[in-house]
């Protein structure tokens, strides 16, 4: 097939991990037959300081004409200022809203050579084999009213969490979707005693589930569900909450793995190019030292393959690449080994 994949690499490890995630695309491409080609465009800091803006209508253009966007990280100590009218993240905000993607995926696999990796003790993390669906564009973070004024002589301040029917709908059928073609399980989590969108949250999941008798749901309190998150990760397969929640519970998932530099994330809309970015920063400390771990990003391309090009093979042999580096712990420091983040990628290419 052929693709078009914009590459939006940023700041800091960014372009240092998209580089390495890209001659493994490239590798991919050579050995099942296909065709992609990529054009590069500034995000963030790097794009401030040439254009003036975080993204240019020109660079979002060309993103929503691609296959998919496959991204690195924005921001830095340069443009930290919390004060400036300009800032890196509203980059990242802009591209997510111009490509309308309001599911953020994060696939969470614990790997066997990296149970001892995390603060979690390694029988609690065997067999982790989950993904976290966050709703992405909608609850407290865009809810209105929103602000702060002054009430009785008080500042006071205010946020809404608000959602739709068909807002809900949305990212929950995605997640039942995806449930079928893994263990069939869909967690919703909530806070249905005591949130109004949630009861809402909770009667549209129930109403979707109709539509996947295979697929069996359960509803947990988003106290119990953190709390299940560390004590018996396993027992989770495809878990589906609304913004707030999921920003939250997402970070703690990622713990689960050991290292922040492994784990991919994917955003999808309804249609339209998809987003894949590895979930950490910019990593101001190491950028251009190249010790960066690209698995991550690497990992983000073959979401990239799954869901945008539908390149499941594909997916799954870029998927096993980095299981062989993992085990042969052919890996960069973070992960207690000795290569630089090229090399990472030098070893899975002779694997491949
Ligand atoms: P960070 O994820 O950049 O770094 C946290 C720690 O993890 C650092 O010690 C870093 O060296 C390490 N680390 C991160 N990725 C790694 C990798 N691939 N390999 C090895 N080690 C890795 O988070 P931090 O330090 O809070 O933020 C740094 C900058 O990144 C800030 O400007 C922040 O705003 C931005 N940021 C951007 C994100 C994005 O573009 N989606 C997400 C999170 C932070
Ligand atoms: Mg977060």
């Amino acid at each position: 097939m052929q693709a078009y994949i914009a590459l939006t690499p940023g700041d800091g490890i960014g372009p240092e991990v998209v580089a390495q995630a890209q001659r493994m695309l490239d590798a991919v491409a050579a050995r099942y037959g296909h065709t992609f080609r990529y054009t590069t465009h500034l995000i963030g800091g790097c794009s401030i300081d040439q254009h003036g803006t975080a993204l240019t209508d020109e660079a979002l253009a060309a993103c929503q004409s691609a296959d998919a966007v496959l991204l690195g990280a924005v921001g830095g100590p340069k443009w930290d200022d919390p004060n400036a009218a300009v800032r890196p993240e509203q980059g990242l905000l802009k591209l997510r809203k111009g490509l309308g993607v309001f599911a953020n995926l994060r696939p969470v696999k614990v790997h066997h050579a990296l149970l001892d990796a995390s603060p979690i003790k390694p029988e609690v993390l065997k067999n982790v084999d989950m993904v976290v669906v966050r709703e992405l564009t909608g609850g407290l973070y865009f809810g209105s009213p929103k602000g702060e004024d002054v009430v009785n002589g008080q500042a006071h301040a205010v946020d809404t969490m608000e959602y739709t029917e068909s807002e809900v709908e949305r990212v929950v059928r995605l997640a039942f979707q995806m449930a079928q073609n893994r263990k069939k399980k869909v967690t919703s989590v909530d806070k249905a005693n005591v949130l109004a969108t949630s009861r809402l949250w909770r009667r549209v999941t129930n109403r979707v589930a109709a539509d996947y008798p295979d697929v069996t749901l359960e509803h947990m309190l988003v106290d119990t569900a953190s709390m299940k998150l560390i004590a018996s990760p396993a027992s989770f397969d495809v878990m589906v909450t609304e913004n707030t929640f999921g920003d939250i519970l997402t970070d703690e998932a990622s713990l689960l793995a050991g290292s922040m530099g492994l784990l991919p994330s994917a955003s999808l809309g309804e249609s339209g190019p998809g987003l894949y970015e590895p979930i950490h920063g910019s990593a101001p400390d190491i950028a251009g030292k190249g010790t960066a771990n690209p698995i991550g990003t690497i990992l983000s391309a073959a979401l990239l393959l799954r869901y945008s090009l539908k390149l499941e093979v594909e997916a799954a042999a870029l998927e096993n690449a980095v299981e062989k580096a993992i085990h042969a712990r052919a890996c960069t420091p973070d992960l207690g080994g000795k290569l630089s983040t090229s090399q990472v990628a030098d070893y899975m290419l002779e694997q491949f």
